[in-house]
């Protein structure tokens, strides 16, 4: 009867294997394989590792893209099966497909660039977690700040070197600024003036991952000889919005994206808030006036007592449109802030009705205002 390896059974027989190897090898990091139980081979992590020639992994690459495997799969599988051909085992027991969640930045949602995602895998499974943080920092990094695709990867189309043929022709290159897919793709075809189902499309994201398997293996080829040493580090701009929000200060962000595409150059644009009295007898949230407006509208409250005050703008859609005024407290008096017409992001709005919201303590109130241009 066959019975069933339990987790307990796998950790004593593998560590029983290691010791044997370790103490005849005389080495700690183990590359090779220890045997749990009849014939099942185990590979502990990290796995081995060895020099690639980048340009026959960009090749590879760009030949997986093309042939149902797609970007992550492609990038991945563009390094695993190299190293399958120079190591063998585990390489060779290793489907590239487990990557293929990981196209069009996670099965089409756009976010993490499926290159970016299936180089760091790999990077992750053949270094230890204490080197793998600075190696996909230094390839996404590079990845936000490169001309892509790049010369190389034009150059190989032009002299005919890759396996796939769809789109032989010189590309335009862009450098998206993010490691977003959504952003990375977009921003190509407004570059390129070209759909996203276009074969020049595709025929990017091929040399895409044909240029990250490249760089993956060129990072992953230095660390190996231990010559690896980190350029990337967070912009400037970055660093100062991080020094607030991603400390403890405020401890509340925690990313290395670039924060200005999606919050725009001023993110604390506040209002200034007018005081009009210095007493008031309820709270109140008065009609903006011009009503109808355009481009900006006046918009008085008052508080009766020391209070807490939020006054926000909403779109019909229920929407956060603009924050006027941000849980920021008020003395007894009446207020008046002005709305310019311009949204979180700084962008004018349309045409349309908007509702102004005021909340103090349990009070709340909301006026509808009417945007005509
Ligand atoms: C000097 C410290 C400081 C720096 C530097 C800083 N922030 Fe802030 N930020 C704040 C504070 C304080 C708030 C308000 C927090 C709250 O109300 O919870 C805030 C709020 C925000 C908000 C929310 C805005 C809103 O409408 O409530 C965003 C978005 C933001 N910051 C983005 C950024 C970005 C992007 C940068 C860099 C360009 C940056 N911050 C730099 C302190 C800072
Ligand atoms: C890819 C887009 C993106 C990037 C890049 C980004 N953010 Fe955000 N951030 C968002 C979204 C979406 C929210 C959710 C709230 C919203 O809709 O504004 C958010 C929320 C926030 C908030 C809370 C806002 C609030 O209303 O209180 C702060 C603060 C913030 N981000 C700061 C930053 C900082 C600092 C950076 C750069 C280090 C950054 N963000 C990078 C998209 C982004």
């Amino acid at each position: 009867m066959k019975k069933n390896l339990t987790r307990k059974d796998f950790l004593v027989n593998a560590s029983k294997a290691a010791v044997g190897v370790t103490a005849v090898a005389g080495v700690t990091n183990l590359i090779t394989t220890a045997t749990a139980k009849g014939n099942t081979k185990i590979t502990p992590w990290p796995w081995p590792y060895a020099e690639l020639d980048p340009e026959i992994v960009r090749i590879q690459a760009h030949n997986y893209y093309w042939n149902e495997k797609d970007c992550c799969s492609g990038t991945f599988g563009g390094i695993s099966a190299t190293l399958a051909t120079e190591l063998g085992e585990p390489w060779t027991n290793l489907p590239m497909e487990i990557m293929l969640f990981g196209r069009g930045g996670g099965v089409g949602w756009g976010i993490l660039c499926g290159c970016l995602n299936g180089g760091a895998a790999l990077i992750s499974l053949v270094t230890p977690k204490a080197d793998s943080a600075s190696l996909i920092s230094e390839l996404w990094g590079w990845y936000t700040q490169a001309e892509l695709p790049t010369e190389q990867a034009n150059q190989a189309a032009i002299d005919g070197k890759y396996l796939v043929h769809n789109f032989d022709g010189d590309l335009p290159q862009n450098i998206s600024g993010s490691p977003l897919c959504h952003a990375s793709v977009t921003e190509w075809c407004i570059a390129a003036s070209k759909k996203v189902g276009d074969v020049e499309r595709k025929e990017r994201c091929a040399r895409v991952t044909g240029d990250v398997a490249a760089k993956t293996v060129e990072l992953l080829n230095a660390w190996y000889k231990q010559s690896f040493t980190p350029t990337y580090s967070d912009p400037a701009n970055v660093v100062a919005c991080l020094s607030c929000h991603g400390s403890a200060a405020l401890n509340n962000v925690m990313t290395k994206m670039d924060c200005q595409p999606c919050h725009g150059d001023d993110p604390h644009a506040t209002q200034s808030v007018e005081l009009i009295n210095k007493s008031a007898s309820t709270f109140n949230l008065s009609q903006n006036y011009p009503n109808p407006f355009n481009p900006s509208t006046r918009i008085r409250f008052s508080v009766p007592l020391t209070e807490k005050v939020r006054l926000e703008v909403y779109d019909i859609q229920g929407k956060l449109i603009k924050t006027l005024v941000d849980y920021d407290l008020y003395q007894p008096g009446s207020y008046e802030v002005t709305w310019d017409g311009l949204d979180n992001r700084g962008s004018m709005v349309a045409s349309g009705i908007y509702f102004a919201k005021m909340h103090a303590g349990k009070f709340a109130q909301t006026k509808k205002m009417s945007l005509v241009k």
